[in-house]
């Protein structure tokens, strides 16, 4: 053999063996189940998202983190940072347990008036702590309200030495502060979830709190605990409307855990809904804890959690657990008589699109999208605007036969997401199943958005009137589109691709 050769060849193996396994190492670390667009902490469990503020063209949020672990467990806020909503950075954890407890869910205000004296502009955080060590005594009083504020645009926070600024009347559940700015009096106002009403509590400091008044008792959803809720006002048409959020475990539209809201009037002092009518902002399985931002002036922007308490602890994820939804705007729509809130994925996420297909009038039967617009790889939107309210599903699959199905049943007036078949289900019994939601819209056409990632769709119906959302876990990430409307054309449909890096 030509010496010269060998030596040619030994170096060509060394530079290839390391290519090899670089391009393998890279394929191994795109774990299963990774959202594209979503955010998910690199490692360790997240569950609500909490203090979400928008200050100096950022968007923070931070969230309810166990770092250690990727079950639930000593809560501390992690956080993140976007500046389009749609691309997050994580920072590092922002708050951690304490004497007084672990750091459950709350909100985060800029101090514009500096009102409680820490500093022009300062960021301030209002949560619960919770002192396991009493609960476990059979304690009542376990949560408290505090605060810390941060100077330096979230990065690093500083507690209260008055700590807690909310003690406990004796309230087994008591917890998830999320306070605004009421203008017209000058003064925060805090709504805090106080096991199954809601209590209204005033500061003009944000340090000294005083009840003002209480809501909820016997009116909405209560077959399990209130949690997470949010006070804030919409205009309609020049008229201030208020919309109050609160967050039900469980019992929620589709089982577990649920957002309801109410519509109506606040005067800084109390809130009073115009009626009893119980209303979801999300009637999907897998949506819970959503609240909306603090500073963004009349833009209402809101995430929520993508879980359910009835399996979040178990979804088949290994070094981390759960997303949030994609970030959705608010805005308020009066059907009849009724206003309703209908929420849109943010318009920045038009950013992310890469490529677009478009079709128009797509004959009855069945549309092979992925045939004529290539296969799915990572996250996208479908938008699909029907001629009228006819049936249809829309069809994820992948190659070894699972699939998701999401549709309108015309008979039925309802829209579903059918996950029975969708790959890992049997962490938990009900965890396959087909989910409805009520059509709320009487327009004569249907239209559509899905925005659509590896674990997740998220339904936007009807100008955002009926939204759903859930999660799957395809055993291979799902490649094929297949949409089939029964006797109605379809006017448009669009597939865009999204990238968030
Ligand atoms: C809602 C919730 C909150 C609580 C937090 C604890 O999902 O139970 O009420 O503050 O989670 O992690």
């Amino acid at each position: 053999m030509n010496p010269i050769s060998f030596f040619q060849r030994m170096i060509m193996i060394l530079l290839f063996v390391p290519t090899v396994i670089t391009a393998q190492d890279d394929h191994a670390e795109r774990e299963p189940h990774r959202p594209f667009i979503h955010f998910t902490p690199k490692k360790g469990w997240m569950n609500d998202p909490n203090g979400m503020v928008y200050y100096n063209g950022t968007y923070h949020l931070f969230f309810q983190h166990n770092p250690d672990s990727a079950v639930w467990g000593p809560m501390h806020w992690g956080h993140a940072t976007s500046t389009d909503l749609v691309r997050w950075k994580e920072q590092p954890i922002a708050l951690y347990p304490d004497a007084l407890g672990t750091i459950f869910s709350g909100s985060a205000v800029i101090d514009v008036h500096n009102t409680a004296g820490f500093g022009n502009n300062a960021m301030v955080a209002i949560y619960t702590n919770h002192n396991a060590a009493m609960k476990k005594e059979g304690f009542e009083k376990a949560e408290t309200q505090s605060i810390a504020y941060s100077l330096d645009e979230g990065k690093t926070w500083t507690k209260y030495k008055g700590n807690p600024v909310l003690p406990n009347p004796g309230i087994r559940d008591f917890r998830d502060p999320k306070v605004m700015w009421y203008e017209p009096d000058q003064k925060w106002i805090m709504t805090l979830a106080t096991l199954d009403h809601i209590t209204f509590y005033s500061s003009p400091d944000l340090k000294n709190w005083k009840e003002e008044s209480r809501f909820g008792k016997g009116i909405g959803a209560h077959s399990g605990v209130w949690e997470c809720p949010d006070l804030f006002p919409l205009d309609y048409e020049g008229k201030k409307i208020w919309v109050l959020i609160v967050n039900l475990n469980r019992g929620g539209p589709n089982g577990g855990s649920a957002t309801q809201y109410f519509v109506g009037d606040f005067d800084g002092v109390a809130f009073k809904s115009f009626d009893t009518q119980i209303r979801w902002l999300d009637y999907g399985p897998d949506e819970y804890a959503g609240i909306t931002w603090s500073n963004t002036g009349d833009r209402k922007i809101w995430i929520g959690w993508m879980s359910n308490w009835k399996y979040a602890n178990i979804v088949p994820t290994k070094n981390w657990r759960s997303a949030t939804t994609i970030a959705r705007e608010l805005r308020l729509i009066k059907a009849g008589n009724q206003y309703m809130v209908a929420s849109e994925p943010v318009k920045t996420l038009e950013k992310a699109v890469s490529k677009t297909f478009n079709a128009t009038h797509i004959r009855p039967g069945n549309y092979n999208l992925s045939a004529k617009a290539g296969k799915l790889s990572g996250a996208a939107k479908l938008d699909l605007s029907h001629t009228h309210t006819a049936s249809f599903t829309i069809t994820l699959s992948n190659d070894l036969g699972e699939q998701v199905v999401i549709g309108y049943d015309r008979d039925k007036n309802e829209y579903f997401i059918d996950r029975s078949k969708s790959g890992k289900v049997d962490f938990k019994k009900e965890f396959a199943g087909r989910y409805t939601a009520p059509r709320l819209a009487n327009t004569p056409l249907i239209d559509l958005i899905l925005v659509i990632d590896n674990a997740s769709v998220e339904l936007f119906a009807d100008g955002g009137l009926t939204t759903m959302t859930s999660i799957f876990f395809p055993n291979k990430d799902y490649t094929d589109i297949n949409i089939t409307t029964i006797n109605k054309n379809l006017k448009s449909i669009s597939l865009s691709q999204l990238k968030a890096e």
